[in-house]
């Protein structure tokens, strides 16, 4: 009952910014900007469907070179398809739930000689039951979080940002209604688990996780945290089909929800002391409520937890 009634004062105090309404409302403020891509390599994970697609199309369109990276072979060719094939759009196939895989392809890009001009860690999943991956981490953390910073770190490590790069995580506007708190953010049995508290707490987590790479990145690369307001994907046709149901005419298309993505590696606005998070191309405070403020872990001591996890799958 607590539970319904704080879903609906959450969905009621977010209905205008994240619904068609509130990007319509400030639309109405964005100016031209140069929009040309040419010569710049995008790397889009979670690339085959929903948001990430689309950021992948709208790249290729602007003239970019982007490297589609999902698991499906036969959505990724059918992405290249629609792109009208040729050399811009590779599709890149990887399991970002595996952090093996994750580094695999850290390797690969490596091996390539890859020169990556804009990152956006995009992948990310709300699941409704516990599930383990084989290397013991609950799926939607390793998918959410875990592998975002395997692929961030581990492209820096491997000096693969081009000069002047930005990554872009993907958050969401559901990290409004948590703090950050460990327990929740990478359970290990069903027992503790909450599927839609454990995605607020990584989308909180990449709130943080933005500060931490960027307090020690220094700006090569810049790192800004956005989200897309509330889109119509498969994504959340699986996973929130009443919520679907009832806000489908006020839901965003994938394009809209991806216009920030592009503005962001486009514009590359400088970095704003306070941080922030960006949405419809405005940087929106990180809080809302007062009580999601009151956090045990910051920014450093996030990066060192997930430093930690993935050093226990060897890496
Ligand atoms: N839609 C919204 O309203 C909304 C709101 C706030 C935030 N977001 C965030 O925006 C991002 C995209 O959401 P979406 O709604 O577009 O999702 P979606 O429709 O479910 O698409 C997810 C994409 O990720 C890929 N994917 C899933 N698991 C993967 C894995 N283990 N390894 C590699 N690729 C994987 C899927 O393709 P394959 O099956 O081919 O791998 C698919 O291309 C997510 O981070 C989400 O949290 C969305």
């Amino acid at each position: 009952m607590l539970r319904a009634f704080a879903s609906l004062f959450f969905y009621g105090r977010f209905f205008v910014p994240f619904s068609r309404i509130g990007l319509a409302r400030r639309q109405r403020g964005w100016q031209a900007y140069p929009e040309r891509l040419d010569g710049q390599t995008w790397l889009v994970t979670g690339a085959s469907g929903g948001i990430g697609a689309a950021i992948a199309r709208m790249a290729h369109a602007r003239g970019a070179r982007v490297l589609a990276a999902a698991r499906s072979a036969e959505k990724l060719a059918e992405l290249v398809r629609a792109a009208g094939g040729g050399d811009r759009m590779l599709p890149m196939r990887v399991d970002f739930s595996s952090i093996a895989d994750t580094r695999r392809f850290v390797a690969e890009l490596a091996g390539r000689g890859e020169r990556i001009d804009v990152l956006v860690n995009n992948v990310g999943l709300l699941l409704d039951r516990f599930q383990l991956t084989a290397e013991g981490f609950e799926t939607s953390f390793g998918t959410n979080l875990l592998s975002h910073f395997v692929l961030g770190e581990g492209l820096r490590e491997e000096n693969l940002y081009a000069e002047g790069a930005v990554v872009i995580n993907m958050s969401s506007g559901g990290m409004y209604g948590t703090p950050l708190r460990l327990a929740e953010m990478a359970a290990r049995s069903a027992r503790e688990y909450d599927g839609m508290a454990a995605y607020a707490m990584h989308k909180r987590a990449q709130v943080e996780l933005t500060r931490a790479w960027n307090q020690r990145w220094q700006g090569q690369p810049r790192v800004y945290v956005m989200h897309p307001g509330w889109v119509d994907t498969a994504g959340v046709q699986t996973a929130l089909p009443g919520f679907r149901a009832v806000l489908r005419r006020h839901l965003r298309t994938p394009e809209e929800g991806a216009d920030t993505a592009l503005w962001l590696g486009t514009t590359r606005p400088p970095l704003a002391p306070e941080g922030g998070i960006w949405l419809d191309r405005v940087l929106d405070p990180e809080h809302a409520f007062a009580l999601t403020r009151k956090t045990a872990i910051d920014a450093a001591q996030l990066h060192g937890f997930l430093a930690a996890q993935a050093r226990a799958t060897g890496g």
